[in-house]
């Protein structure tokens, strides 16, 4: 599929229909979470989902200060995208209730409550930057996004094989179908800015190969985001995952060619992940 502007990006993403209807709610049987088992070390990994999911709103607001944020299609497009994310943490948070894991009523709160001063700092400072290079920082702002749903994704997909749990299956299957339709419609529009200015493709690629890692680790806490990726990538299958379904394809976007970024920041985490846990395994012995 390709697009000549920003605007096809957006019509073609407005004709999709949500994955997540009112119709699919009433369907999940709730009531059989309990009759199968799910494996207690990725509890953790939901609930680290769960939290991501529901920090987009954050994101965007950030997001809405800057010229990427101000633009009419893209910030039409995040209306949309920031509903559909919340309603993921929601049922991400329900499941986990279900299978007997309590959360606070007011978990969304104490989600947000929980992010550093500093993160928060750190990004207000980062955008007000991204204000003085204007317009030429969408293409950054637009991979970032293409990079973290399509590797949210890949995370969704293993999290499905890895639980196999009956009802969970469908849930993630229906949030992977609207999962998909972002990586979509960010991919798309950053390839059109990427494509159209020189600049933007020079900023973009640095900014990745510096500063990219997985999402919400600066936000959550850098433990609980190794923890999820070693658990759910730290495998060849996984890492073959991460090399064929992400960096092979990032590669094909202008001035990305070569991309190592994201294998070695995922290398990173697993790695710290595997050996935090392999201490707390130890000092539980
Ligand atoms: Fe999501
Ligand atoms: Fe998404």
């Amino acid at each position: 599929m390709t697009f000549e502007t920003k605007k096809d990006v957006l019509d073609w993403y407005e004709a999709q229909p949500s994955s997540i209807t009112p119709e699919f709610l009433s369907g999940i049987p709730w009531a059989d979470v309990r009759q199968y088992s799910f494996p207690e070390r990725l509890v953790p990994v939901l609930y680290y989902m769960r939290d991501v999911e529901s920090l987009t709103d954050m994101y965007y607001r950030e997001l809405r200060r800057t010229p990427t944020g101000r633009d009419p299609h893209i910030s039409k497009f995040m209306e949309r995208w920031g509903e559909e994310e919340l309603v993921h943490g929601k049922l991400l948070d329900r499941f986990l209730n279900e299978l007997g894991y309590e959360t606070d009523a007011e978990w969304q709160d104490s989600v947000r409550a929980s992010v550093g001063r500093f993160y928060k700092a750190h990004t207000y400072a980062i955008t007000t930057l991204t204000n003085l290079i204007g317009k030429q920082f969408t293409g950054t702002h637009m991979m970032f996004g293409a990079i973290n749903e399509l590797t949210t994704g890949q995370g969704y997909r293993r999290l499905m094989a890895k639980a196999d749990h009956p009802v969970l299956t469908p849930i993630l299957r229906a949030i992977l179908r609207e999962e998909s339709l972002h990586t979509n419609f960010y991919s798309s529009v950053a390839r059109l800015e990427l494509r159209d200015r020189p600049i933007s493709r020079k900023l973009a690629r640095f900014v990745i190969d510096h500063f990219w890692e997985p999402v919400g680790g600066s936000a959550l806490g850098q433990s609980r985001s190794n923890y999820t990726i070693a658990q759910l990538f730290g495998d060849d299958e996984g890492r073959r995952v991460i090399d064929s379904a992400v960096t092979q394809r990032l590669r094909h976007f202008p001035g990305f060619n070569g991309l190592t970024a994201i294998n070695k920041a995922a290398e990173k985490c697993i790695r710290a992940g595997q050996l935090s846990f392999a201490a707390a395994a130890q000092a539980a012995l």
